[in-house]
C-alpha cells in the first residue's frame, strides 16, 4: 500500500502527479534510492511549479517541500494527531533509518459514530401530524398509542411514558415506595443512571459483582448482598443480554424485595421467551438517539401491575390527583413525554422487528470482518434461556493494552468504538456502596468495547476493507 505514495526524488513531476491521481490522497512522499523521506509533493505544489514555468518532465525535486512534517514509527495516536493540520492532514511515518514505512491520515469528521437513528418510517409524518395538531405537550393520540404498543410489544399491560430512562428508574422506585432506609442491590458494570436513580430515591445502593460469562447482574452475589433492609434489586440487562430472571426472581420471592428491571440497552430481549420488562414489578426503558427505537430522549416504565401503573402516572404528573384537579396527595414530579415524541416512538416501534434483524445482520458483519483477529471474543449469545438482541456490538478484548490499541487503531479508520462503562466502585462517588469484590466487572471493563451499530452501517466488504489493515502489534 505505502508503494503507492511514494516518488522518487529523481522522478519527474509528471510521475508524481500519475502516483497522486492513481492513490487519490493528493500527497506524494518523496523517497532518495534507500527509501529514506526526502519531502512531499502535492497536487498543490505540482500546480504552483507549473505557474511557475516548472515542466512535467523536470525533476519532483523543483517543486518538493523539503521540511515536511512526519510521524515517527512509536508515536502514539495522540502525538501523530498532533502534527496533522488544517492543511496537512496525510503525513508519512518514518522508522529509525528515516524509511517511510506507513502514513497516517487523520479523520476529523468520523465516518462511523457509534450510532445514527434510522427515522426513515414512518416518524417524520407521524410527527408532522401530531405538530399540526397543536398537541405538543404531554396529552394527545400519541402518547397514548405509544404507551399501549409499546406496553404490549414488552409483554405487559400498562405502559407509563415519560422523559428519559433515568427518570423511568427513579419513578419506578418511588412507585415502589423505595426511600431513606432502604437498600437497593446494583450491578458494578452499568451505566451510571441505575445508581443516580437510587441515589435520587433516598436509597442506599449497593454494588455488586456481574457474571464473567453474561456481564450481567451475578445472582449469587445478590444472595449474598441481602440484608432486612433491601427492598429491591435492579437487575440491569447489559448491552441487549438478559439476566438470570429464574434466579433473580427465586431469590427475591417471599422476602418483600421488588424486582426493577434496567431495560434501556435491551428492548426485545427474552428470557424463557418473554420480554425483558415483564418479569419484575417494573421495567424501565430508554429511547434515547443510540438506543434500539429512540424518541429524541424519552423512555417508559412497564408493569403487569395496575396498582403500580396508577401511583407512577400520579407521580409522573406532579402527584396530582386523578380524580380530583389540581389536588395533591403525594409529592410528585413532571416527568411526562410529550407527544411530539410519542409520535417518533410509535412509527419506531412499527419498525422494531426490522431495526433488530438489521442491528442482527451488523453484527455477524462484524464477527465475519474481524474474524482473523483471533483475539476478540464477542458477546456471548447461546445462553440457554436468554436470547440477548443486539444493542452496540459488544467484545472483548485479551486485555486493557489490546482494547486501548483497537480503539485507537479503528479511530485512525474513522471508526468510533467505545469502551465498556467504568465500574461503578472505580468513582469515588459510588466507590463507598460497593462491600465485596467486584473482578469480573473489573476485568470486563477494562477488556471491552462496542462498535458502531446502525441500520445505515455499510457492506461487510467495505468493514473488512477497514479492518483488514489493522493488526494486533
Ligand atoms: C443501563 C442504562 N440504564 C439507564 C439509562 C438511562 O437512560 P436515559 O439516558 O434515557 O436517561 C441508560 C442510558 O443511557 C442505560 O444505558
Amino acid at each position: 500500500m505505502i508503494a503507492k505514495i511514494l516518488c522518487g526524488y529523481r522522478d519527474s513531476l509528471m510521475h508524481a502527479m500519475r502516483v497522486i491521481n492513481d492513490n487519490g490522497l493528493g500527497i506524494a512522499f518523496v523517497v532518495n534510492d534507500h527509501g529514506v523521506l526526502c519531502g512531499t509533493v502535492t497536487d498543490g505544489d505540482i500546480r504552483r511549479g507549473l505557474l511557475n514555468d516548472v515542466d512535467l518532465d523536470q525533476s519532483i525535486e523543483r517543486v518538493m517541500t523539503r521540511q515536511c512534517v512526519y510521524g515517527l514509527v512509536d508515536d502514539d495516536y495522540e502525538a501523530l494527531v498532533g502534527k496533522v493540520s488544517n492543511k496537512i492532514k496525510i503525513i508519512p511515518v518514518i522508522d529509525k533509518a528515516g524509511k517511510v514505512v506507513s502514513y497516517f491520515q487523520y479523520n476529523q469528521s468520523l465516518n462511523f459514530p457509534v450510532a445514527i437513528p434510522n427515522l426513515n418510517g414512518n416518524e417524520f409524518k407521524y410527527l408532522f401530524d401530531a405538530f399540526f395538531s397543536t398537541w405538543i405537550s404531554s396529552s394527545g393520540k400519541y402518547i397514548n398509542k405509544f404507551e399501549e404498543g409499546f406496553a404490549n410489544y414488552a409483554d405487559c399491560s400498562h405502559g407509563v411514558a415519560v422523559s428519559n430512562g433515568t427518570v423511568a428508574l427513579h419513578l419506578a422506585l418511588l412507585a415502589l415506595g423505595v426511600g431513606a432506609g432502604d437498600e437497593v442491590i446494583v450491578p458494578d458494570l452499568t451505566f451510571a443512571a441505575t445508581i443516580n436513580a437510587v441515589l435520587h430515591a433516598g436509597a442506599t445502593p449497593v454494588i455488586v459483582d456481574v457474571e464473567l460469562a453474561s456481564w450481567c447482574i451475578d445472582p449469587v452475589e445478590i444472595d449474598a448482598a441481602i440484608t432486612d433492609k433491601t427492598k429491591a434489586v435492579i437487575p440491569v440487562h447489559l448491552y441487549g443480554q438478559p439476566c438470570d430472571m429464574d434466579a433473580i426472581l427465586d431469590i427475591s420471592r417471599n422476602r418483600g424485595i421488588s424486582i426493577v428491571e434496567d431495560c434501556a440497552e435491551a428492548h426485545g430481549a427474552t428470557y424463557s421467551g418473554r420480554k425483558v420488562g415483564s418479569f419484575g414489578s417494573i421495567g424501565c426503558f430508554s429511547f434515547f438517539g443510540n438506543k434500539v427505537i429512540t424518541t429524541g430522549e424519552g423512555g417508559m416504565c412497564v408493569t403487569n401491575d395496575a396498582e403500580l401503573d396508577e401511583r407512577m402516572r400520579v407521580l409522573r404528573d406532579h402527584g396530582m390527583s386523578k380524580s380530583k384537579r389540581y389536588w395533591h396527595d403525594v409529592v410528585g414530579y413532571n416527568y411526562r413525554m410529550t407527544n411530539l415524541q410519542a409520535a417518533i416512538g410509535l412509527a419506531q416501534l412499527e419498525r422494531i422487528s426490522e431495526i433488530h434483524r438489521n442491528r442482527e445482520c451488523y453484527e455477524q458483519m462484524y464477527k465475519d470482518a474481524l474474524k482473523h483477529i483471533k483475539q476478540i471474543e464477542f458477546q456471548k449469545d447461546d445462553f440457554q434461556k436468554r436470547r440477548k438482541i443486539t444493542w452496540l456490538v459488544s467484545l472483548l478484548m485479551q486485555g486493557q493494552n489490546e482494547r486501548e490499541g483497537f480503539i485507537s487503531g479503528l479511530k485512525q479508520l474513522g471508526i468510533d468504538a467505545r469502551p465498556f462503562f467504568y465500574p461503578l466502585s472505580d468513582m469515588p462517588i459510588f466507590k463507598n456502596y460497593c462491600k465485596r469484590p467486584t473482578k469480573n466487572a473489573k476485568l470486563l471493563s477494562s477488556r471491552g468495547l462496542n462498535l458502531p451499530t446502525y441500520e445505515s452501517l455499510k457492506s461487510v466488504d467495505e468493514l473488512k476493507k477497514l479492518f483488514s489493515c489493522w493488526q494486533i502489534q
